[in-house]
C-alpha cells in the first residue's frame, strides 16, 4: 500500500512496545484488504499519556491500541466505554470518531473466541481459570457469561477473592476463589472442562516451568494456555500428551487483535493473514518453540 495524502494512522501505545506483534498482524491485514490505514508503535511512559491521547485525537489517529502500563490509566482520557471496557475496568483499544474517544477491551472475547474457533464449546461448563492478573480479569468477564462454574485460582488468594467478589455482583454462574495449589488443583480439576493458564508461569525464560503437575491434567480437558513465548508451553505439551485438546496463546493473541481492527475499519478481519503475519514476526524475534 502506497502512503499518501489520505492514510489514517492506528498505533498501540505502551512502555515498552518494540517487541509487539500488533504491527505487522495489523499492518497486514490492512494491506491485504487495500485500506488506506497504517499501524506504528508509539513508546509512551505514563507520565505522557495524556498528551500522548490529545495528540492522537489533533493527529487524527483511527484506532489505539493500548498495553501496558496503560489498560487502567487510559480510562481517565476517554469520552466514553463500551459496556465490557466499563465491567472489566481496563482497555486494551480505543475508536477515535468525530473527535470523541470509546474505549474496548477486546482481550477476553479474543480468549473465548479462540477457543470456539477451536471447536471449543464453552457454554454450560467447567472453567478453571488461572490467574487474576489484567488478563485473567478480562478472560474471567467472559467466561463468567458462558460457564456453569468458574473457579477462579491465583498465587495470592487475595486478588482472585477480589475478582470473584467483582464478577458475583453481575452474574449468576457459580463463581469461586481459591488457592493456586496442589491439593485445590486436583479437585478442582477432576470434573472441569476448560483450563485456562492466565499467570505468567511458563513464560521465557522459564520455559520448564508449569502452574499444573502434568498427573492432574486428563483427556477430557481443554487446556488454553495465553502464553505465546513459547508457543508451546510445558503445560500445552503436558496437556498434549495426556491426549487433553490444548488451544494456543497465539490465537487468542490474533482473535483479541481481530475485533479491534473490526472496531476500527467496519470490515470483517482477514484472521488467517493476522496469524500467519504475528507467527512468521515470532519466528523471526526467535520465540521458543
Ligand atoms: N495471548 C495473549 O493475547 C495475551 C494477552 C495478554 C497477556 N498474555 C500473557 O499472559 C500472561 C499474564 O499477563 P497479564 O497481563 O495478565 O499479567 P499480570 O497482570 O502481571 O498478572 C500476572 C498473573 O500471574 C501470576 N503470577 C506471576 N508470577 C507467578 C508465579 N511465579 N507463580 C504463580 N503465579 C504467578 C500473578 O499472580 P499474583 O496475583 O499472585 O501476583 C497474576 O495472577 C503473560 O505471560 C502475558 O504474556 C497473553
Amino acid at each position: 500500500m502506497e502512503v499518501s495524502g489520505k492514510t489514517r494512522v492506528c498505533a498501540i501505545i505502551g512502555d515498552p512496545v518494540e517487541h509487539s506483534l500488533s504491527p505487522v498482524m495489523h499492518n497486514a491485514a490492512f494491506g491485504f484488504l487495500g485500506l488506506n490505514l497504517v499501524y506504528v508503535a508509539f513508546t509512551v511512559t505514563a507520565k505522557e499519556l495524556q498528551t500522548a491521547v490529545l495528540g492522537a485525537k489533533s493527529l487524527g489517529i483511527r484506532g489505539l491500541n493500548v498495553t501496558m502500563p496503560h489498560k487502567n490509566a487510559i480510562i481517565n482520557h476517554l469520552d466514553k466505554l463500551d459496556k465490557t471496557a466499563e465491567a472489566i475496568g481496563a482497555v486494551n483499544t480505543v475508536l477515535i470518531e468525530d473527535g470523541k474517544l470509546t474505549g474496548y477491551n477486546t482481550d477476553g472475547v479474543g480468549a473465548i473466541t479462540a477457543l470456539h474457533e477451536n471447536g471449543v464449546k464453552t457454554e454450560e461448563t467447567k472453567i478453571v481459570l488461572l490467574g487474576a492478573g489484567g488478563s485473567a480479569q478480562a478472560i474471567a468477564y467472559h467466561a463468567a457469561q458462558e460457564a456453569d462454574e468458574l473457579v477462579i485460582l491465583n498465587r495470592t488468594t487475595k486478588n482472585a477473592q477480589l475478582l470473584v467478589d467483582e464478577l458475583r455482583k453481575s452474574f449468576d454462574s457459580k463463581i469461586k476463589a481459591g488457592a493456586l495449589s496442589v491439593d485445590v488443583l486436583k479437585k478442582e480439576l477432576k470434573d472441569a472442562d476448560i483450563l485456562v493458564n492466565a499467570t505468567s508461569v511458563g513464560m521465557h525464560p522459564n520455559v520448564d516451568q508449569s502452574p499444573v503437575p502434568k498427573d492432574l491434567l486428563h483427556p477430557d480437558l481443554c487446556v488454553m494456555d495465553i502464553i505465546y513465548n513459547p508457543l508451546e508451553t510445558k503445560l500445552a505439551k503436558d496437556a498434549k500428551s495426556v491426549g487433553a485438546k490444548v488451544v494456543s496463546g497465539l490465537d487468542m493473541l490474533v482473535y483479541q487483535g481481530a475485533v479491534s481492527f473490526e472496531i476500527w475499519t467496519n470490515c470483517p478481519p482477514p484472521v488467517d493473514v493476522m496469524k500467519k503475519a504475528a507467527l512468521t514476526k515470532l519466528k523471526e524475534q526467535g520465540v521458543h518453540v
